[in-house]
């Protein structure tokens, strides 16, 4: 695996690529990473990969310094996954001057769920995303729908500005019990972790209350809100969307149940697919 801390190394690298496959990380991997650079493999020509912590999608009260920066085993994981590129660039690099024009997506989508309670967030990864594209010129890239709302966000930027790069979407990757990887999932404590997995149970439940015929989204989603409410969490959302825009269903839509919640210090994401209902 090629390491490149620089913008004109990983060009030189990746000159003879006809067709990159990007997988953009901000390190500390597990195996839901390792399963988009999988995923990434026979799409491209070469497989590429980078770790930048983007410090312009962090909120000033958020963890941008202390979020995990664990080299060495990014590395190890990303070579035994095949990589043959990292870009691994540093602010300098990617920020040398400070980064004035920015990508503001549109305001409908990035506004609300994860853009309502982390205000610019969304500027902040469509910016860095933009500027990875640029340096690394994919023809394809893989995001997890884990983070459901910024692969929507980076599909309509990429339509928007037709940018030349097939977005693809890997499915979340999950641990036994049901909670899916983050990174940020190491900040749980031993009881925390234990009681992770009821943010998935919380989506399971709603989804199951969709398709027993239940039509009161308004009061699948407060059960929702309160079960993890009366077991100690502060829940942001529990939402029942359309897949196509993230805004309110109407009948026979397809759906997504999105949820976020912070379990003492840590915030968790997570959404599940919900089929096509005749009727809602
Ligand atoms: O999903 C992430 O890890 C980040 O938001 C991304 C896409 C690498 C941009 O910093």
């Amino acid at each position: 695996m090629y390491i490149a801390h620089t913008i004109e190394e990983l060009r030189g690298r990746l000159s003879a690529s006809k067709r990159p496959a990007f997988v953009p990380t901000m390190g500390n991997l597990h195996d839901g990473h390792i399963a988009l650079m999988k995923q990434a493999k026979p799409l491209g020509d070469a497989t590429v990969a980078s770790i930048f912590v983007n410090r312009l999608q962090f909120l000033p009260h958020e963890d941008f310094d202390t979020y995990p920066r664990t080299w060495d085993s990014d590395c190890e994981k990303l070579r035994a996954a095949g990589c043959d590129v990292l870009f691994a660039p540093t602010e300098k690099v990617l920020y040398p001057e400070p980064q004035t024009c920015k990508v503001h997506p549109d305001p409908a989508l990035a506004d609300i769920l994860e853009g309502h309670f982390r205000p610019g967030f969304f500027i902040g990864v469509c910016t860095v995303v933009m500027k990875l594209f640029q340096c690394v010129q994919p023809r394809v890239a893989v995001f997890g729908k884990k983070d459901y709302q910024q692969l929507m966000m980076i599909r309509h930027m990429v339509r928007q500005f037709a940018l030349p790069v097939e977005i693809v979407g890997g499915e979340t990757f999950r641990a036994d019990d049901g909670l899916a990887l983050s990174s940020r999932n190491g900040y749980l404590s031993k009881d925390e972790r234990a009681e992770a997995v009821q943010l998935s149970k919380a989506l399971k439940a709603m989804a199951e209350a969709v398709r027993a015929g239940e039509r009161d989204l308004a009061a699948i989603e407060a059960r929702a809100m309160q079960s993890l409410a009366q077991r100690g969490w502060q829940p942001d959302y529990l939402v029942l969307r359309r897949r196509s825009d993230l805004q309110a269903p109407e009948a026979g839509e397809p759906l997504v149940a999105l949820a976020a919640a912070r379990l003492g210090n840590t915030r968790l994401i997570d959404n599940l697919e919900i089929e096509a209902l005749p009727a809602l």
